[in-house]
């Protein structure tokens, strides 16, 4: 399972983890569930021009400012449980080397030429300006901030000589375009292998399908170096010594989801683990990312893995790597219809949200509300109202009813009687959402997946409350204990079958029925030393210790319960929607985010 990795260029917001985060740890801890064999990998992207603009902002290094936002992502997907067997980074001495292999591979085999092309320099220094540090008049729409990347105001990709008035972001004077050279991957010696490969697929959502083949129809090929300084050195003759060159940040970092694995491996002492996952036809290949990363998933990445083949490092006669087998993107969460900026105010940073609200909260949101298919929106009181009508009132309310009465009337779990036709008609239904929940996860149909488990969960608080326990503890003790019986088997079954969405609550749930051990455990964070001596860490987990299983309950009749407290906050409408959108009107005006394809061109 590979998962887009997020810029270090600042804080993540909510639509990030909306992405690619939840969805793809939902799918991971669902296949942990079911026994199977799982590798998540990501990391943080550190190199390139987001990173410098974010670092020209804060007025620091590229490298300390990666190094900044790199630790304090990696503490927001933990908060928010995001279950990576291996979140690194791509600053990483095994990452350059994985890299430069590729590139150096690809190069030999002739896969990668060199070009002549304009590059804007500035007039007052002399160093190149990517082209984020252009700005200019839109030629399209007049708008007078144009990007030299795109241009805000339309939308539409731009080059920076197509702007009108150039100049430099940085000091104002216009930039001076000399001709410099580049080298290019040769996408059009894969056109035909793409489009047959892309047109066998089955199982992706149909954009995403339809999408790559369109671009496919007019490959052409693609810079993948820059006149940089903050980036993997250029492997190959009379690029090695340039220090102002160096590879485009979306070669290297698509190129981490193999080095990750190959960095896992090592970790792991078995170092040559990766090939279970990268030489392996059967390994499932799972991508997760916005709609924004979707050609270099299907596109750029699958070239460079066609085109380094079975050669290499890493190829070495073992036959090619793994092309990718599911590309699932999500669309676009907005916030009142635009698009999240942190300059406009239109941002809900991930470490905000959670130093205020429950992480489940915030998944349960994402997975039942979420972009999965369509470009929705967030809006605070629709938060509040899933929170408080679906979370708090249907599984919150199914838990705590059926826990107090058991723990208040038996303190452990009743010993059943007989059981009538409503008993086995609900623990029926509930097994099989097993089926029917899990099949929807395998698909990637997240929200229809978690839309069942609510259901359910209603069903078994229709029951609840047709069967009303409490009302035959006095005439019928053991009746009431079966009701009960029956109940805490059905909430033990739905926490299994909520657990792949809402971890932390499920865990605690696990706990307050009386079971020990983990469910599903803590993340850590790990040192791991690199070969030049350097450290860094990563986020990794104890996952093989979680003992959930993807099956219906089993829970044993005597077992002691703990005293139920509240899984879920309920939330005050009334205070909370005023109070964040008085703070989302404050935070304007801090430094922008840079869009996911800043420098995409
Ligand atoms: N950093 C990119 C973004 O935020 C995503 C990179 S995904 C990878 O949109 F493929 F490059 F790993
Ligand atoms: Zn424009």
């Amino acid at each position: 399972m590979a998962v887009a990795w997020p810029y270090a260029s600042g804080l993540r917001h909510i639509g990030h983890v909306a992405g690619f985060g939840v969805p793809s740890d939902t799918f991971a801890r669902y296949h942990r569930l079911r026994g199977n064999d799982v590798l998540m990998v990501s990391g943080t992207d550190e190199h390139g021009t987001p990173v410098m603009v974010a670092a020209d902002d804060a007025g620091e290094s590229a490298r300390d400012t990666a190094e900044r936002f790199s630790r304090l992502i990696r503490e927001d997907l933990r908060e928010l449980g995001l279950s990576y067997d291996l979140f690194t980074r791509t600053t990483t001495a095994n990452h350059y080397r994985v890299t430069q292999d590729l590139f150096r591979t690809l190069y030999d085999k002739g896969y990668v030429v060199e070009r002549e092309t304009l590059g804007a320099f500035s007039s007052a220094t002399g160093h190149t300006l990517p082209d984020r540090y252009i700005e200019g008049t839109c030629p399209i729409c007049g708008f007078e901030s144009a990007r030299g990347d795109q241009c805000d105001n339309c939308g539409n990709q731009l080059d920076p000589t197509d702007l009108i008035d150039p100049r430099s972001r940085i000091d104002g004077t216009p930039p001076v375009f000399e001709r410099t050279k580049h080298l290019f991957l040769d996408l059009p010696a894969f056109k035909e292998q793409l489009t047959a490969w892309i047109d066998s697929q089955t199982n992706w959502r149909p954009n995403v399908k339809r999408f790559s083949l369109n671009f496919v129809k007019e490959l052409k090929p693609r810079p993948i170096t820059r006149d940089l300084d903050w980036g993997v050195p250029i492997p190959v003759p009379g690029y090695e010594e340039q220090p102002d060159k160096r590879i485009y940040v979306w070669f290297d970092a698509v190129i981490g989801y193999l080095s990750a694995a190959i960095e896992w491996a090592a970790v792991r002492g078995e170092p040559d683990a990766w090939r279970e996952w990268w030489q392996n036809p059967d390994a499932e290949h799972t991508y997760f990312m916005g709609k924004d990363n979707i050609v270099f998933h299907t596109v750029i990445w699958p070239s460079m893995l066609l085109g380094y083949g079975d050669d290499g490092e890493y190829g070495a006669g073992r036959g090619g790597l793994e092309l990718p087998d599911n590309v699932a993107s999500s669309e676009f969460l907005t916030m009142e219809g635009k698009r999240f900026s942190s300059s406009r105010g239109v941002v809900i940073l991930v470490r905000d949200f959670l130093s205020r609200y429950d992480p489940d909260a915030l998944r349960y949101f994402v997975s039942i509300a979420g972009p999965e298919t369509q470009d929705t929106d967030f809006t605070w009181s629709e938060f509040v109202r899933r929170n408080n009508d679906e979370l708090v009132a249907t599984w919150g309310n199914l838990v705590n009813r059926t826990l107090q009465s058991a723990y208040k009337n038996f303190g452990s779990v009743p010993e059943p009687g007989p059981l009538t036709d409503a008993d086995r008609t609900l623990l029926q239904a509930i097994d099989a959402g097993f089926d029917t929940v899990g099949e929807l996860i395998e698909a990637a149909r997240f929200k229809a997946g978690l839309q069942e488990a609510m259901r359910l969960a209603a069903f078994g608080n229709q029951y609840v409350a047709e069967q009303a326990p409490w009302s035959v503890l006095e005439s019928d003790r053991e009746r009431a204990g079966t009701i009960l019986y029956v109940a805490l088997r059905a909430v033990d079954s739905l926490k299994v079958l909520l657990t792949p969405y809402l971890p932390f609550s499920s865990q605690r749930l696990h706990e307050l029925l009386g079971y020990d051990g983990l469910l599903s455990g803590p993340l850590e964070f790990r040192d791991v030393d690199e070969d030049d001596g350097r450290k860094h860490v990563v986020l990794t987990g104890d996952y093989e210790s979680w003992l959930g299983r993807w099956e219906p309950s089993s829970l044993p009749p005597g077992q002691a319960l703990q005293e139920p407290q509240p899984l879920f906050v309920k939330l005050d409408p009334e205070k909370v929607v005023p109070e964040e959108i008085a703070r989302m009107r404050e935070a304007a005006g801090s430094p922008e985010d840079p869009p996911a394809d800043a420098d995409a061109a």
